[in-house]
């Protein structure tokens, strides 16, 4: 007699290249939670993983605008230039970070000083730096350092600050992680890094060429609010023999 092999919904089958845990399928839907710029946002990121987790056996995503100039539904995803790839970009990152991780185990503090603008072109940097740092936050990072520029420190005319420039992106980044989040970059005033301290979610700010002139500018900021830092930002202190202030 011949024997009838009953198919079952919770059977594993295959589909192309990719093995499937079983017969149930989520449709695309659309979620409305791209960001204004049609990235996918971490509240987008946490729909999948539950959907990942919740058992379905395939994916398939949602409508997504391949021209900028469609006007799509609220909330929907994009895909038509490299700013929409950051995974690929953060990648090396995120592989680098878990192997750190496993090698020296959770007790050891892992920061990473990260760019969030090159300031050339429009060049997806800022959403990689934000997928990347959301990716590292969710994975346990323990703080991160937001910098940009490409080889010299940016200023007025690429951010519209002079001090403590790069504040809105960091203050994005922040807005974003649960991680403390650090900011470099022309930090010289004490009572706009303390408004900034109270207004944004930077809780920590970095000091490179202040403190070549002055070592104990932090101990002056302490003693007297009011002191000025004497770093006049003009990079004469870089010095094949050894990066000194010739003012100091
Ligand atoms: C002389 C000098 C050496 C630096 N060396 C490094 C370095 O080794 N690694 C790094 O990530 N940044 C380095 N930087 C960049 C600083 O950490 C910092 O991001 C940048 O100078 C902006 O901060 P500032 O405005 O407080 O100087 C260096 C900067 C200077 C001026
Ligand atoms: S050389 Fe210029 S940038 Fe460097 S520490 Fe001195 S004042 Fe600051």
């Amino acid at each position: 007699m011949m024997t009838v092999c009953r198919k079952s919904l919770f059977e594993e089958t295959r589909i192309g290249p990719v093995t499937l845990r079983n017969r149930f399928v989520r449709s695309a839907t659309w979620e409305a939670m791209a960001d204004s710029t049609r990235h996918p946002t971490e509240r987008l990121v946490e729909v999948y993983r539950n959907l990942a987790k919740g058992g379905v056996g395939l994916i398939i995503t949602s409508a997504t605008l391949i021209t900028p100039e469609t006007t799509g539904l609220p909330g929907m995803l994009g895909i038509y230039d490299d700013s929409f790839i950051p995974e690929y970009r953060a990648r090396l990152t995120l592989e680098i970070y878990d192997e750190i991780r496993a090698r020296a185990g959770k007790d050891f503090g892992i920061l990473i000083k990260i760019n969030c603008s090159d300031f050339g072109e429009d060049d997806g940097v800022f959403a990689a730096c934000r997928y990347a740092c959301t990716r590292l936050a969710a994975r346990g990072i323990d703080a991160i350092e937001i910098t940009g520029g490409a080889g010299s420190v940016p200023g007025l005319e690429e951010t519209g600050f002079e001090e403590s420039v790069l504040r809105n992106y960091a203050a994005e980044i922040a807005r974003e992680v649960d991680v403390p989040v650090i900011m470099v970059g022309v930090n010289r005033t004490l009572r706009v890094m303390d408004q900034l301290l109270n207004s944004t979610g930077i809780g920590y700010f970095s000091l490179s060429r202040p403190l070549i002139r002055q070592p104990d500018l932090v101990n002056l900021w302490k003693n007297d609010p009011g002191s000025e830092t004497e770093c006049l930002s003009c990079n004469q202190c870089r010095q094949p023999g050894g990066n000194v202030c010739p003012f100091a």
